[in-house]
């Protein structure tokens, strides 16, 4: 096996591992992929100040988002079918992320449930909920995680309908898979995922199927958002939803400094910069690029997270740097997940850290938490584009 030493080692081994339709469900954004490839490239648009001769010695990365410590500030976003990049894939991720003592978020549309979890780790978790027209339905998911002590909601907000993303068309992604020829060809290459599928019964939308009813084909995404989500979801319904939880509330996909004051409006504890990692609204600009305008109208009114794009601890430092209390890593996780299961997590985190730690050194920071932007150098027309004001 290749020694491991970075995100893209990790993404290669998936994409060796992972059934073909998961691994494309991960790794692709919407129409054109635009937005889903700025996301990371226009990281590259942010330079370093390297500082020397600075005491680099004793250094820490220890910070809080949302009043939780925090071992460094990387959370797990939530991904949907986690479950399916490797057998039990959220218990393991969840594992890894309380061993390292970073926030795991679950997705509403994950395989393993809720209940999974909480039985399976022994750290509180966030849960991410959608909007759905079922609103008794919601009721008792939002039950279910106040139940499980989730210790935050996270709501999304940029996913009322779904992107068209071609290659999940193109495959027919279901979960499970269906028994088409061309999948069980792709199956056959891939025999350390299907044996730890054959270990466990996880293999369906744990937090949905048996819970509601009227549901046609709950192995289908795209069918299961086009019926059950509810596209009038407005404010309102954010004031209900944060109600009826009364616990941390952060809400996911904000990217235009309006909805960020609306966000900051709604009381809710924190804001996530996204733009679903690229997989809803092709042509949005990248994440890291709509961060500075948010933090510069919003930032001391309301903790800016932010996600999309993230592959190094570098581009952490950036997020952070910029004004992010906190970020998220959705696919880096996902390529250890299908890598390797709970150690291909672990090690992306511990890629993740170290990547961030060493940077901090050469900047000559000590604390992750006094980073800020005379740590960054942008050319000028790079500021503009993001949108960063020294
Ligand atoms: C779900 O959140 C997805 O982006 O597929």
């Amino acid at each position: 096996m290749p020694v491991i030493t970075t995100i893209e080692d990790l993404r290669r081994l998936a994409e060796r591992r992972v059934p073909r339709m998961f691994y494309d469900y991960a790794d692709s954004g919407s129409w054109t992929e635009q937005t889903y490839r700025e996301n990371s490239s226009d990281f590259a648009k942010i330079r370093l100040r390297q500082r020397v001769a600075v005491n680099m010695d004793g250094r820490s990365l220890k910070s809080q988002m949302i009043g939780q410590d925090v071992s460094m500030p990387v959370a797990i976003a939530p991904t949907g079918l986690t479950g399916m990049q490797h057998a039990d894939g959220e218990i393991l991720a969840a594992r890894a992320a309380a061993k390292f003592g970073v926030p795991f978020t679950l997705s509403t549309m994950s395989i393993c449930s809720i209940e999974d979890i909480a039985q399976n780790t022994d750290r509180p978790f966030w849960f991410q909920l959608y909007m759905l027209r079922d609103r008794k339905f919601m009721e008792r998911l939002i039950d279910r995680a106040k139940a499980a002590k989730c210790s935050a909601l996270v709501l999304t907000l940029d996913l009322q309908i779904l992107g068209q993303r071609h290659k999940d068309l193109k495959n027919g992604l279901s979960a499970p898979p269906k028994p088409t020829l061309a999948n069980m060809i792709n199956l056959a290459f891939k025999p350390r995922w299907c044996l730890g599928m054959l270990g466990t019964k996880r293999r369906f939308f744990g937090n949905i199927v048996g819970h509601v009813t009227g549901v046609e084909d709950v192995s289908s995404l795209s069918s299961w958002t086009a019926g059950q989500f509810d596209p009038t979801l407005s404010w309102a319904d954010v004031a209900w939803v944060k109600e009826r939880w009364g616990g941390k509330l952060i809400l996911k996909g904000i990217q235009d400094i309006e909805d960020a004051k609306l966000a900051v409006a709604s009381g809710a504890d924190a804001l996530i910069v996204s733009n679903h990692g690229g997989r809803q609204l092709d042509g949005a600009i990248s994440s890291i690029a709509a961060l500075a305008p948010i933090v510069d109208a919003v930032g001391d009114k309301i903790e800016v997270h932010m996600d999309g794009g993230i592959r190094t601890g570098q581009d952490v430092l950036k997020a952070i740097a910029i004004g992010a209390k906190g970020t998220y890593i959705g696919r880096a996780f996902l390529y250890g997940l299908g890598a390797m299961g709970e150690a291909g997590v672990t090690k992306a985190l511990e890629i993740i850290r170290k990547e961030l730690d060493i940077t901090m050194a050469f900047c000559g920071k000590t604390d992750v938490r006094t980073l800020d932007r005379n740590d960054l150098i942008v050319r000028k027309d790079a500021q503009r584009e993001l949108g960063l004001r020294h």
